[in-house]
């Protein structure tokens, strides 16, 4: 979309919230409810980012005048978690009739969800999916300014629109998007179907971004993607992820850079270099297993097996040593034996995972593990998950220990929940730590001695160069 437009856009989402104001004699309030992952995440910086120009106080409680979930799909349990809170926030909106309430995100580029919405949740007031949230500055014109419910889905993107205004939960570190969509097609997911074909941003667009963050004062990057490694394949002058990474790493201003998601197949020799000869490039990769099963590989469409991963998984480890590792899992994918799981945990104990994400498998209509017909009773799933968790956090445990006593560079990135004479900060390998501080070293990078691993996170001092 021209930014000329979406300024415009925004000029008259001024008025009208200017109009709610003095209707309602206070600052109108917007809040953003956020599932899913760091896609998402960054997504609803940008909605709020809007929402602040648009004139809105944003709030973390649901009773705003106008709220907006951000929702994902990737498991049943987050659909049902979207439906829960609307039960909550249409109560809300029975006792506050001026309440706007809108939907977009992964879940609404579901067919049958959208029709669950027009026949049940008669009060939404807007609906958009994930092709086309730059239009939010037009939807909120259109929702300010009239009542019935506006539902926009596109089945496919038109764009990459550049320009949206963002507001960053913290001031020094930022996601940035470096592709959108995914073509792998594993056979249990649903982000190929609801996030669309891949597709990679412009180099130079990257680079500017990470730029003008810099400007604002941000010195750690994640830059996001479905499967990062497959990243620049479709540009009309492709490079690759390592290419880009070099890139990133000329930005004066930028201290650390991470990336998300890493899929094993694309892992190349080249990143793995890159990695190792950075002084920037953080000590952490995320590394999908999904299952050590050759059998269930196979049937998940991941292009991989057991003696693949493990080959490259041990090559991360003996060049790159400090680096931890950490995966995701999948237990109860259709077919998946008590042998299958031995295999998944006989990978969890060679790797060694610093940490993981285990799930069980959920059944997504419309792709293809859903018609599979040897489903595993929900039961057996949860016998399974227990066992593949109590070994992912033995090792956790482990690994995390490994630093204990070294003394490793940490950002600050905010003054501790629970006790604030202590700060939280963040090291390259992602790991926490807690140490007496004070707000004004948050985003500022610290050197800690790691006194004392509680598990997954330590606790430490500042030392002093
Ligand atoms: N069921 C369970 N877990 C899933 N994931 C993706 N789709 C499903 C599903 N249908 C998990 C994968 C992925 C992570 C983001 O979510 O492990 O890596
Ligand atoms: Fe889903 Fe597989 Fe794409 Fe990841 S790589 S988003 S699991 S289809």
């Amino acid at each position: 979309m021209d930014s000329s437009l979406m300024t415009d856009s925004i000029q008259r989402a001024r008025k009208l919230v200017s109009g709610l104001k003095a209707k309602l004699g206070r600052v109108p309030t917007a809040c953003v409810v956020t599932f899913g992952c760091q896609m998402n995440a960054r997504d609803s910086e940008k909605l709020t980012g809007i929402l602040i120009q648009a004139g809105f106080l944003i709030v973390e409680e649901e009773s705003a005048d106008f709220v907006i979930y951000n929702t994902c799909t990737v498991r049943d349990n987050a659909n049902q978690r979207v439906y829960g809170r609307l039960g909550y926030v249409g109560g809300l909106k029975k006792k506050n009739p001026h309440m706007k309430i809108a939907l977009c995100g992964c879940m609404m580029q579901e067919p049958t969800v959208i029709e669950k919405i027009k026949k049940t949740y008669r009060f939404v007031d807007l609906v958009f999916g994930t092709h086309n949230l730059y239009k939010f500055p037009e939807y909120l014109v259109s929702c300010l300014s009239q009542d019935g419910q506006i539902i926009d889905i596109w089945d496919k993107p038109d764009e990459i629109e550049e320009n949206l205004p963002t507001v960053r939960k913290y001031p020094f570190k930022s996601g940035v998007n470096i592709m959108f969509g995914c073509n792998n097609f594993c056979t249990y997911c649903i982000v190929p179907y609801v996030r669309g074909r891949e597709r990679s941003r412009e180099p130079k667009e990257i680079i500017k971004e990470c730029e003008r963050l810099v400007s604002e004062g941000v010195t750690e990057v994640m830059l996001l993607g479905q499967n990062v490694n497959s990243y620049g394949r479709g540009l009309e002058n492709p490079i690759s992820f390592p290419e880009l990474l070099k890139e990133v790493e000329k930005i004066e201003g930028i201290k650390r850079i991470r990336f998300m998601t890493s899929h094993p197949k694309d892992l190349s020799d080249e990143l793995i270099e890159t990695i190792k000869n950075s002084d920037k490039i953080c000590r952490h990769i995320h590394l999908p297993l999904q299952s050590g099963s050759s059998k269930i590989l196979k049937a998940m469409n991941r292009c991989y097996d057991k003696e693949r991963y493990l080959e490259v998984a041990e090559k991360i480890r003996r060049e790159i040593p400090d680096v931890s590792i950490t995966t995701d899992i999948i237990v109860g994918f259709p077919g998946e034996t008590p042998e299958d799981v031995d295999e998944t945990i006989d990978v969890i104990r060679r790797v060694e995972y610093d940490n993981a994400f285990t799930f069980i498998y959920s059944k997504r209509t419309g792709t293809p593990a859903a018609s599979m017909e040897n489903q595993v009773p929900e039961e057996e799933s949860h016998k399974q998950f227990d066992r593949v968790l109590a070994e992912v956090q033995k090792y956790a445990k482990k690994q995390s220990s490994r630093f204990e006593g070294r003394v490793m560079e940490a950002l600050v990135e905010e003054v501790n929940e629970n006790d604030s004479s202590l700060v939280t900060g963040r090291l390259s390998n992602n790991i926490i730590v807690h140490f007496p501080g004070s707000a004004d070293m948050v985003g500022k990078y610290v050197n800690v001695k790691l006194n004392e691993c509680k598990g997954f996170y330590y606790l430490g001092e500042a030392v002093c160069e």
